[in-house]
């Protein structure tokens, strides 16, 4: 068993194990449209087992950054078809991930009305706006119990729109501190009412959004990521262990396909020193695929599998510069490295111009 192998994902065979990572770029076109490069951009990237897409918002309240991608219009819809389309010409997967990124967002993505969250807690960090202005984040507006249903449905729609778009299926994006990790994690979650306090409670909404996919796709078409150590944006919990265990035994009653796991607190493949090393009690607890996310290498991914610690292994930083990965991989070919500088920028460069071998 190795990277190489086979895998079969709920219906969908996948000829390796090697997953593009979600990864933001920034580089939408007029209305939050996924633009003519962002089709060269991951057909280029076709030869992955699958490849999940950037994030992308299921409505303009879950945008934060400039130029990402949505799946609530109609344009979009027709933007994202013609990705799709490609990359299935070209033989490949695709998954599209649903993103709603609650209070990590700024007023001036929104009118100047204030992002929502779980609750009004300040958050530490800064983001940029669309004039490219670093700006501080606010103190977001909690959401009124009779706008909850609203946000699911908006998950929803987002889900029967990525099926009209013709991808393969969807990850709902439950890590990184947006929004369904800030109804996760007690640090963020200070609801009195059905949806905070206990556990059960504050794992009432992410279920419910992986309800609402779930019954879009079927569960056999949707991932769940999560990053239980994650604590930029102010985001914490005091008991990850237990919060995760129990979410990943929700997720895998429900059936959903895999899980997308980041151990660490962001990069590297280890928990926080002192923590618990999720991968393998997760693995325990979630039935179906378990996807290992941050930091991997060729080598320590195929260790991982060989061992049967994982099915599928993420990499992000390493397909953003390497096209043709998978190939690299299984030749030992050196690798291009990734420039940090050209991640959340506009245009070709550092995005469609990293060459194949
Ligand atoms: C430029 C960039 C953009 C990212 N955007 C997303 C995103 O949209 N959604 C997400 O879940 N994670 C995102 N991530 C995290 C990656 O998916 C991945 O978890 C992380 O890069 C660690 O994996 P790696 O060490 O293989 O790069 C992003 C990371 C980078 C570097």
């Amino acid at each position: 068993m190795n990277l190489f192998s086979p895998f079969k994902l709920g219906p969908m065979e996948m000829p390796n194990r090697m997953v593009m990572s979600a990864l933001t770029r920034c580089r939408a076109v007029e209305g939050n449209v996924p633009g003519p490069l962002a089709v060269t951009y991951y057909t280029q990237r076709a030869s992955a087992g699958l490849i999940l897409t950037e994030a992308t918002q299921v409505t303009p309240m879950g945008q934060g950054y400039p130029n990402t991608p949505g799946i609530h219009s109609p344009e979009q819809v027709k933007g994202w078809i013609k990705v799709t389309d490609a990359v299935h010409q070209a033989g490949g997967r695709i998954f599209l991930q649903l993103w709603h990124v609650g209070r990590v967002s700024l007023p001036d993505f929104h009118g100047g009305e204030l992002p929502v969250a779980p609750s009004a807690l300040p958050v530490e960090g800064e983001l940029f706006n669309l004039q490219g202005q670093k700006k501080k984040l606010v103190t977001p507006r909690a959401l009124e119990l009779s706008e909850i249903p609203q946000v699911v449905q908006q998950f929803k729609t987002g889900a029967e729109n990525a099926m009209a778009a013709g991808f393969d299926g969807v990850e709902i994006h439950g890590a990184n501190g947006y929004l369904l990790d800030q109804f996760t994690k007690d640090g963020s979650n200070h609801r009195t009412d059905a949806y905070g306090g206990s556990l059960e409670n504050r794992l009432r909404f992410p279920l419910e959004v992986a309800d609402a996919v779930a019954e879009v796709w079927g569960p056999e078409r949707v991932g769940y990521r999560i990053a239980p150590y994650f604590t930029h944006y102010s985001i914490s919990d005091s008991n990850p262990v237990e919060t995760f265990t129990c979410l990943a035994q929700e997720l895998s009653r429900r059936k959903l396909v895999y899980l997308d796991l980041i151990e660490g607190v962001s990069g590297p493949r280890v928990p926080p020193p002192g923590s618990i090393l999720l991968t393998s009690l997760l693995r325990k607890e979630f039935k179906q695929a378990l996807m290992v996310n941050g930091g991997y290498t060729a080598q320590s991914g195929n260790e991982i599998l060989e061992k049967g610690g994982a099915d599928l292994v993420c990499y992000g930083t390493l397909f953003l510069a390497n096209p043709d990965l998978p190939e690299r991989f299984r030749k030992n070919a050196p690798l291009n490295a990734p420039d940090p500088a050209t991640y959340y920028s506009r245009g070709e460069k550092g995005y469609t111009d990293y060459p194949k071998m």
